[in-house]
């Protein structure tokens, strides 16, 4: 199977363009399941993900055509609403195709996701929405089966928790629905916004966009003219580089960014002793010679994002002092310990609390393996400056996520190729 490897201590220098961001994509091609006649959508990573969810899309009738980060995609012709477990399996995402086709056919059956490497990760949430709106929910052979004969009704969904894929999921379903759906305790990630603002020029009146309480206008079941838009740049992306400048003490800039969406990045990278330039679209980063340890607490949006969470662990493992990550978003999001640990971390784990006694340049590079896609990242970090060549096995995490991984180390000075040979 191919692996990554990497020859650690290289000096790297230069700028570095960020995708589009592979999480506001998922929701946003679910949503086209909404939409009357063919939408462009630009920007659009090139990263496998996205095609596993086009791959649906395909299965369910629609149809699409993805050329230089462009995507024609049109649903016109759907003639199926079953998600099938071989592929829902493979992207807990495909989960976000629930909502739009309940609400445009009015029944639908998709697949359980099951749990997956970072947590259990139920949509209990996401159905009991569903349910509050009208449909009737039963789960057999491991398959969710949504009917709703009259159509989904608006309603007031106050989420126990705040669940972005959650918000997602009944934004769409309440923009075909009957009336009016508040939905209280909404997520505000940056790619929540960016779904709403979509789903607002197509014509679905929204109000509270960007706050925890949405309130949202259904069409009766009036497909939508959703018009052409770019997706918006891939924060975790950017943040994973930042991370990388920081980790080499090489300054790097980061370009095709909105430094707004990195505020909590930013502020973490600022306590550990980084400088940071913000232009409108970039940011450089000068790296510090003393990393300082930091204290992170992962939470929702506009707080310490979940996804960046590994990758801070890699930047502590280089600091001068003790370091806490906690993590409360997902229950088994430290699988990276491990394979840190045969590269020469300290690290202790408690609970959802992981200690990492930070001393610069003891890294040693050896084999590991990734097993989720932030994860991976945190291996890439580590493997930049270990001493010798790091070989990162099941690889495939890293692409579901990262548009171009290996070519855009190389274009800053890293050496970086894959390779078959066991
Ligand atoms: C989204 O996942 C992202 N995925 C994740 O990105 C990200 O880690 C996560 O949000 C948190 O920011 C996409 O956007 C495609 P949630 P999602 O529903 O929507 C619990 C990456 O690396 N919960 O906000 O699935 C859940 O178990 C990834 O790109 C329920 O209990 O996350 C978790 O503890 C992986 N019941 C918490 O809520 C539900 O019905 C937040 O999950 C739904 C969620």
């Amino acid at each position: 199977m191919t692996y990554l490897k990497i020859l650690g201590q290289k000096k790297l220098k230069g700028s570095i363009d960020i995708s589009g961001a592979k999480n506001a994509s998922l929701p946003l091609i679910a949503a086209m399941i909404l939409a009357k006649d063919e939408v462009l959508i630009k920007n659009i990573p090139n990263v496998v993900d996205i095609n596993t969810l086009l791959k649906l899309i395909v299965k369910l009738g629609g149809t699409f055509n993805k050329k230089d980060n462009k995507l024609r995609i049109s649903t016109k012709a759907l003639n199926s609403t079953k998600a099938n477990y071989d592929i829902v399996k493979t992207m807990r995402a495909s989960i976000l195709v629930l909502g739009p086709l309940l609400a445009r056919f009015g029944h639908c059956e998709v697949s359980l996701p099951g749990g997956c490497a970072i947590g259990q990760r139920p949509v209990d949430l996401h159905l009991k929405a569903l349910e509050q709106m009208g449909a009737k929910i039963t789960i057999n052979h491991g398959y969710i089966e949504a009917v709703c004969k009259d159509g989904l009704k608006g309603a007031k969904i106050v989420f126990d928790k705040v669940t972005v894929g959650g918000t997602e999921n009944i934004l769409m379903a309440a923009s075909l629905a009957k009336g009016e759906t508040v939905i209280i305790n909404a997520a505000k990630e940056p790619e929540v916004i960016q779904l709403c603002e979509v789903l607002k020029d197509a014509g679905v009146e929204i109000q509270g966009i960007g706050t925890s309480k949405l309130i949202i206008q259904g069409t009766n079941k009036k497909l939508l003219n959703i018009k052409s838009f770019s997706i918006i740049p891939d924060r975790i992306e950017a943040g994973t580089y930042m991370c990388a400048a920081a980790i080499t003490k090489c300054e790097l800039t980061i370009n095709k960014i909105i430094p707004l969406h990195l505020e909590a990045i930013i502020s973490k990278l600022e306590e550990m002793n980084c400088k940071l330039i913000q232009n409108e679209t970039s940011i450089t980063i000068i790296p510090t010679n003393d990393i300082k340890p930091v204290n992170i607490i992962t939470s929702e949006y506009p707080g310490f994002p979940t996804d960046m969470q590994a990758q801070f662990m890699a930047l502590a493992t280089q600091a001068n002092g003790t370091s806490t990550i906690d993590e409360r978003l997902f229950e088994n999001r430290f699988m990276h310990v491990s394979e840190l640990l045969r590269l020469g971390a300290n690290i202790q784990l408690n609970g959802n609390i992981a200690t990492i006694n930070g001393t610069p340049n003891k890294l040693n590079a050896t084999d590991v393996m990734a097993t989720d896609l932030r994860a991976s990242s945190a291996l890439v970090l580590c493997a930049l400056v270990a001493k010798g060549q790091t070989n990162i096995h099941r690889i495939y995490h890293l692409d579901r996520g990262y548009e171009n991984l290996d070519k855009k180390l190389k274009n800053i000075g890293a050496e970086v190729s894959r390779s078959n040979k066991t």
